[in-house]
């Protein structure tokens, strides 16, 4: 009875405010959230509560979205319950599987039920924004769902927010972004799990009955072991060009959860958000919780068509300079690690010149004087140049750099502390640490509460005295090496609850503040390779370094994995001396299938070498708009396969740049040729191999002909061979006649 007048009173509100209705006949409330390809259909049961009726293909016809009932569930005694579909499910509710929301009330009730309100519609530059509001109808607390979408690109992006008016702080027990609901006759997860050196490692697996949870609880370096995104082939395993494909990410550096259950009727609920582990929010009358961004795209022809609409998505909305170009660089981490003064680095300097990359990057080891930065146990937090090796400090360097006719770019990883700095000695309440317990080190080293504003203060500042500095600083490589350890914050006080989401937000404060500041400074996200991956860090960095781990052989399946939900331009590889026994081309053109860099010594190639890697670089320079910005198709996977081969098409269609690479095929096995996609099939494409050693000959048989994006796409290329660890790339131009 309650529930029914509740509803009755809330359905006379909706009249009033509800702008979002596609659909408003007497007795549905239908909230249509659409992009040009799906349809995410929301609507209030007679009971006032938010229910998902659909989740799909578009329907093409409007008067469709109507034909929905609520679920409602029959018990094996015969009576009808309320339970469905609900677009926000709580915690003490009638639904008895994983809820998106939990909530102990400051009266210690641990029910909650939500009501919908009104909710409105905005479009601004074509993007939707969807906002819901709910409320519970005994306790004076608002939840707010956000959709946004991205009609074109196929992308919805939704959170939520949290509030309310109680009398005392209450607490949040679990705070999803989302929740979605799905009826296939079977799913099956991709996850993408990682270590050090690991990154995106791509299994599938079909879920049954039950809950299958992939979460992190590493604070800080959140990704390491598992990467913040996952795939789910609806009905069927997930294919590159065909099928359903729900391809979800969430941005969120820090602790976060995907809980994925089949319930008892076969019914999928998949629910991402931050992980609430150790995390019992207490949230203040009046302040909003705002949870992460969840984005997702369903994809109905494969995995393939969803990266490429989550590429594209991130070029043009999400990715800090998404549609600027990006510089080619020599890093010196691999060469020298912490070796090196600045007569080696002005050297070094000359040799990036020499090689026509556009930055000299300086790594770890420059820093700390009472604690020099001599290895990994020391000066983390002191940033400052250590005189004994830098003497003129940085403005030396980017003079050094200024006269070798290169920019400069510098390595900082300050959101952590080693023991041995001033820092540590200035501020031990700075630091994660517990009083009362022995401490246990990652990497020698402790992470700063990042919490506490006064650190984000100094961890603001590390970055604008270099650069108010040293204007001349054009990038920076920011790196994050330990997970969070020893979880206490001095600062935090009795909410510890609140440590691992304030800290993250903390993280994010200081971000906002740099870029603010400098807009069109250019950063790439480190976390000991590739364990920072997520597309809120991606607003405040231009790319991402996937993995320390550049063995060519091992970057294929690293490189596979990430352009899932990555564009090139967001992925920084670099070729060095790992797996040195493969050739530098077998390198080189690993890595300029992303966006390319070295860490080299180049004094370890011959001046063939050498003369190659110039023409690469120059080549990759050349076509990076087709590379960076281009579409890109995965045509041949190293999974499935011993070779792998990738696509990028430039646009207009006038242009493609093919990598095709031979990873460990066996002796004489059967070799196929690589059909092309995405080209114009009436168009006529000039086929060249490019990035070929000095003395060699091209290898692809089609080498200077020139054929019909038809026959490219239906009959293909001789790109592959049975030789280990061999590549080709082809650059293909439309003939104008
Ligand atoms: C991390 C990074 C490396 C390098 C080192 C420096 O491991 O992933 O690229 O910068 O730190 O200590």
């Amino acid at each position: 009875m309650k529930i029914l007048s509740t509803a009755i009173l809330l359905g006379a509100a909706c009249v009033a405010n509800l702008t979002a209705m596609a659909a408003n006949s007497s007795d549905k409330e239908i909230i249509r959230v659409s992009t040009d390809n799906t349809d995410l259909l929301l609507e209030v049961a007679p009971n006032g509560r938010l229910y998902q009726t659909y989740l799909g293909p578009r329907l093409l016809h409007d008067t469709d979205v109507t034909n929905f009932t609520w679920r409602q569930s029959t018990g094996s005694d015969g009576s009808v319950s309320p339970r469905g579909w609900e677009a926000y499910s709580t915690s003490g509710n009638e639904d008895f599987f994983e809820p998106a929301i939990g909530v102990i009330h400051a009266d210690g009730n641990m029910s909650t039920y939500l009501y919908y309100v009104n909710s409105t519609q905005e479009t601004t530059n074509g993007v939707t924004h969807t906002r819901i509001n709910l409320r519970d109808n005994q306790y004076p607390l608002e939840v707010t769902l956000n959709y946004q979408t991205y009609p074109k690109d196929n992308v919805i992006k939704t959170w939520t927010e949290i509030r309310h008016d109680e009398k005392k702080p209450i607490t949040l027990t679990g705070y999803a972004s989302a929740m979605l609901y799905f009826n296939e006759p079977a799913y099956y997860l991709t996850e993408f799990s990682s270590d050090w050196a690991k990154e995106a490692k791509m299994t599938q697996e079909q879920l049954h009955f039950g809950k299958k949870v992939i979460d992190t609880k590493l604070g800080s370096r959140a990704a390491m072991h598992t990467h913040p995104f996952f795939e789910i082939g609806l009905g069927s395993p997930v294919q590159e060009n065909s099928g359903e494909v729900l391809m979800g990410t969430l941005g969120w550096t820090g602790n976060f959860r995907f809980t994925f259950e089949v319930d008892n009727a076969g019914n999928l609920r998949v629910i991402p958000g931050i992980n609430p582990f150790a995390s019992s929010y207490s949230l203040k009358a009046g302040e909003v919780f705002k949870t992460p961004e969840f984005i997702f795209t369903l994809s109905y022809d494969g995995a393939g068509q969803g990266s490429r609409d989550l590429q594209a998505w991130a070029r043009k909305y999400q990715l800090k300079d998404g549609m600027g170009s990006r510089m080619t660089l020599l890093n010196n981490w691999e060469n020298t690690t912490f070796n090196f003064d600045q007569n080696l680095l002005a050297q070094l300097m000359k040799e990036a010149k020499d090689l026509g990359v556009d930055m000299f990057l300086l790594d770890d080891g420059w820093f700390g004087n009472k604690y020099p930065r001599k290895d990994d146990r020391n000066g983390l937090g002191d940033w400052t140049a250590t005189a004994s090796k830098l003497p003129e400090g940085i403005p030396g360097l980017v003079d050094a750099a200024k006269d070798a006719g290169v920019k400069f770019g510098i390595w900082i990883e300050p959101e952590m502390v080693n023991p041995n700095s001033e820092l540590y000695e200035q501020h031990p309440d700075w630091v994660i640490e517990q009083p009362n317990r022995d401490t246990y080190y990652y990497r020698n080293q402790l992470v700063l509460d990042l919490s506490n504003p006064k650190v984000q203060d100094y961890v603001f500042g590390v970055v604008d005295k270099i650069l108010s500095e040293n204007p001349d600083v054009a990038y920076f490589k920011w790196d994050c090496n330990s997970p969070i350890t020893n979880i206490y914050s001095p600062y935090q006080k009795d909410k510890q609850g609140n440590l691992y989401v304030d800290h993250v937000r903390g993280v994010y404060n200081v971000l906002k503040r740099v870029n603010d500041k400098y807009p069109d400074t250019p950063m790439m996200l480190c976390s000991g390779g590739g364990s920072r991956c997520d597309y809120e860090a991606l607003k405040y960095f231009t790319e991402f370094w996937c993995s320390d781990n550049t063995d060519p052989m091992e970057r294929a399946y690293i490189q596979w994995g990430f352009s899932q939900f990555f564009p090139a331009k967001a992925m920084a590889a670099h070729v060095t001396s790992w797996n040195k026994n493969t050739s530098i081309k077998f390198r080189t053109d690993m890595a300029s299938m992303c966006k390319l860099g070295f860490d080299i010594g180049l004094h370890e190639l011959t001046s063939e070498e050498l003369e190659y890697a110039r023409g690469a670089v120059a080549n990759w320079k050349r076509l990076q708009p087709v590379i960076m910005d281009g579409v890109q198709y995965r045509l041949v996977s190293p999974y499935d396969t011993n070779h792998m081969a990738v696509e990028y098409v430039g646009s207009d269609r006038d242009s493609a740049v093919v990598f095709a690479y031979d990873l460990s095929p066996r002796f004489c096995e059967k070799i196929n040729k690589v059909k092309l996609s995405g080209l114009d099939p009436m168009a006529r494409y000039s086929v060249k191999e490019i990035n070929l050693m000095p003395s060699a000959d091209a290898r692809c048989p089609q080498d200077g002909k020139v054929y019909t994006g038809d026959y490219l796409m239906k009959v293909g290329l001789d790109l592959f061979s049975d030789r280990p660890s061999t590549s080709m790339v082809v650059e293909l131009n439309a003939v104008k006649s």
